[in-house]
């Protein structure tokens, strides 16, 4: 069926030091690498989905700068429709990131021009005819929730990947069909549940499944890092928690392994696949991401993944 999927939010210049470890705090490191990347979570999930065969309208907002031409140039030339990423007076959004020899990464983001995206810019007609809507927390919670309204309303299924964490109002967790979370933001929503740990068996997720059904949240995903994922879906009274073993990779550089993740999902989702098929598929995308420097030029297309997919 192929829906068209709609990501709003965030695009950032990434700005990337790596380095043997990250810095304690208050020491200084010698790096031995730095580059200019495009990253941003919504830029990335959009890039992830469309090098993945997807057909994807991005809304953000960049500045009328260098990295902001950087970022349309990217996210563009992955074919995703760029017409509704507004250029505005205030620097494009940076991120500062740190990236060990493990491929571990920390990051801080500096919104610029993502905190001008305005609910207004979440016009209805944008969602016409979308069958995913996916977002993130880099941009204002009022322009999330307005947003997933007009997913909802266009009769989308509503993926919100609660990073960077904050608290989700009530309203838009209704809103919400797929929440996607790593272990530490799933023990922050469910008011510091302590999850399972990574290797413990399906059984283990039943308190994690029971406690975001309670919070109206029946269909959650739950990323692991090099552990794999859990489905948790309380819908799916056959297979209501379903373990994803991990791709087994050496990793370079996890920075933006989580959205390719979540475009991942949102590409198959928007093709058909039930919601553990789509797991499966993304858990590879997001694997074979950590494999280069980078995010968005890490990703893979339809012919890498298929390989590793299937076995191989
Ligand atoms: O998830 C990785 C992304 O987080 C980076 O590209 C950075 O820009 C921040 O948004």
């Amino acid at each position: 069926m192929n829906a068209r999927i709609v990501v709003a939010g965030s695009l950032n210049a990434d700005l990337t030091i790596y380095c043997e470890r990250l810095p304690m705090p208050g020491e200084t490191l010698h790096g031995n690498g730095f580059a200019v990347n495009p990253g941003g979570k919504s830029a990335n999930q959009a890039v992830a989905a469309g090098k993945l065969g997807a057909a994807v309208t991005l809304i953000g907002a960049v500045g009328q700068d260098s990295n902001g031409d950087m970022l349309v140039a990217s996210t563009g030339g992955a074919g995703v429709d760029v017409s509704h990423v507004q250029r505005v007076a205030e620097p494009t959004g940076v991120a500062i990131i740190s990236v060990e020899d493990s491929g571990e990464n920390s990051i801080i983001i500096s919104a610029g021009a993502n905190g001008t995206l305005s609910p207004a810019a979440m016009e209805p007609a944008l969602f016409d005819g979308a069958g995913v809507v996916c977002l993130c927390l880099e941009v204002s919670l009022a322009t999330v929730q307005a947003a997933a309204q007009a997913g909802h309303d266009a009769g989308a299924t509503v993926l919100l990947n609660l990073s960077p964490y904050a608290p989700v109002p009530a309203e838009l967790a209704q809103l919400t069909d797929v929440l996607l979370v790593n272990a530490h933001e799933a023990s922050q929503f469910l008011d510091g549940l302590a999850m399972p740990d990574a290797d413990a068996p399906a059984a283990a997720w039943h308190g994690a499944l029971s406690a975001f059904a309670a919070r109206g949240l029946k269909q959650v995903l739950v990323t692991l890092g090099a552990q794999g994922s859990v489905v948790l879906d309380s819908s799916n009274t056959a297979e209501p928690v379903v373990r994803i073993a991990p791709t087994v990779v050496r990793a370079v550089d996890t920075t933006g392994a989580g959205d390719a993740f979540t475009g991942g999902v949102a590409a198959r989702l928007a093709a058909g696949d039930t919601l553990i098929e789509a797991a499966r598929y993304a858990s590879v995308a997001a694997a074979l991401a950590a494999t280069k420097k980078g995010t968005q030029t890490a990703y893979p297309s339809v012919a890498e993944v298929a390989p590793t997919l299937n076995g191989g």
